[in-house]
């Protein structure tokens, strides 16, 4: 019999983390949760769970075959979750091999080995067995201002090594399913926002940097836009699509939450005059155009409804709600905060900004 337990990689990153702390305390389970803790990824996230029996945490790479072969014997999970990955896209501009080892590289051979595995079980228990990978909107490329959103249909044109490796591990996992026959489900989701995102993203590094009195930086004119998603409404459909997911689907995932980058960053500056007043002034005073990233997208649209009809899955928040909660989680942690903004993360800053002509460490 095939234990009710998952094997989950990238939990102690952002959406990883999420994903695992709901799982547990939802009762849902036991997780393994193995994870390389690359600079994204932080055990703090899993603070939470970290006595809990339903969790175990191993510290190792995707594309470790012998550790992935491992675990999977030893718990034997009915299924495996892949949200481990590099994750940033300014980051594959300033170097692109890790995004090939772990995107590409550590998703086959994470891939092989749960092939093996899957091939050898009872046929009952392959039958339950499903690979859920989840992957990213920014396949698909840029939408036009006035285009249609990506459906599931969309053809793939990454633009970054981020989204080009993200979509060589989709369709990897497209023809293990295709070839083999791996009861496979994917889903590509907008961006995600909430707490225990990393500070090199767009919305926790503008709380961040608003707070700490530094410029808060805008790529171009600020009219690009993205779809936003809370992340625990992530967390809720990657859920719905493991427990009723067709395998070989795929499965947009995304809140109809259209914003530009100027949008975004007035909102979060509006709510912290509220929530942390300054002594003088706004903190919009602090807004700051700079040097466009290489490539830059225009748009993504995620077009939710296959989704939503089929699997009856719907978001909880609106982005008004969800962007409070996210502002107030960060007000709630500063330690946190503190804790993944020192060491490498100065030089990250110094490195993306300073070519920008913005000194932001
Ligand atoms: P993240 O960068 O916050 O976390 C990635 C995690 O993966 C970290 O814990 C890191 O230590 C781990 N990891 C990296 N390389 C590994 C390896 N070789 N072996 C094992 N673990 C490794 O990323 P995130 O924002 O949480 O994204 C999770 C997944 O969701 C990714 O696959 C990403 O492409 C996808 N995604 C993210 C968003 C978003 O808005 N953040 C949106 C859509 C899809
Ligand atoms: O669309 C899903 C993707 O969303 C995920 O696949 C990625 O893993 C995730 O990182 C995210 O990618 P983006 O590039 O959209 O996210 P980021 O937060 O880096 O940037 C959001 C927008 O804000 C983008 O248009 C670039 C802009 N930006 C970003 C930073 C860091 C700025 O204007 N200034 C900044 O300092």
């Amino acid at each position: 019999m095939l234990t009710e337990t998952i094997l989950v990689t990238g939990g102690a990153g952002f959406i990883g983390s999420n994903f695992v702390n709901a799982w547990v305390k939802l009762d849902l389970g036991k997780v393994i949760n193995l994870d390389k803790l690359t600079y994204a990824g932080n055990m703090e996230n899993l603070a939470d769970i970290s006595q809990h029996p339903n969790h175990i945490f191993i510290h190792a790479d995707i594309g470790d075959r012998q550790a992935v072969q491992e675990l999977l014997k030893t718990y034997r999970p009915r299924a495996v979750l892949n949200f481990a990955a590099e994750s940033h896209v300014d980051r594959s501009i300033h170097g692109p091999d890790e995004f090939i080892q772990t995107n590409v590289v550590g998703t086959f051979n994470l891939l092989e080995e749960v092939r093996g595995y899957w091939q050898a079980l009872p046929a009952d228990e392959q039958a339950q067995f499903r690979f859920l990978h989840v992957s990213t909107d920014e396949v698909y490329g840029s939408l036009g201002a006035h285009d249609p959103a990506f459906k599931e249909t969309n053809p793939y044109q990454p633009n970054s090594p981020y989204s080009a490796s993200k979509a060589a591990s989709d369709h990897l996992v497209r023809a293990y399913h295709h070839t083999y026959g791996l009861p496979t489900l994917t889903t590509n989701c907008s961006n995600n926002y909430g707490p225990y995102h990393f500070p090199e993203k767009l919305i926790p590094l503008v709380i961040h940097n608003a707070l700490s009195g530094k410029p808060l930086p805008i790529y171009g004119n600020g009219s690009n836009i993205r779809d936003w998603l809370y992340v625990e409404d992530h967390c809720s459909a990657i859920r719905q699509v493991l427990a009723t997911g067709a395998p070989g689907e795929t499965y947009n995932i995304g809140g109809w939450n259209e914003k530009t980058n100027l949008d975004v960053v007035h909102t979060l500056c509006d709510i912290l005059d509220q929530e942390r007043p300054k002594a003088q002034g706004s903190y919009r005073d602090q807004i700051t155009f700079v040097k466009d990233r290489p490539g830059h997208d225009l748009r993504y649209a995620i077009d939710a409804s296959k989704v939503e009809r089929e699997l009856g899955w719907k978001p909880q928040e609106t982005f008004e709600t969800g962007i409070r909660k996210t502002v107030r989680w960060y007000l709630g942690n500063p330690e946190w905060v503190e804790h993944v903004t020192s060491g490498e993360y100065q030089h990250w800053l110094n490195k993306n900004y300073h070519e920008r002509g913005e000194e932001l460490a």
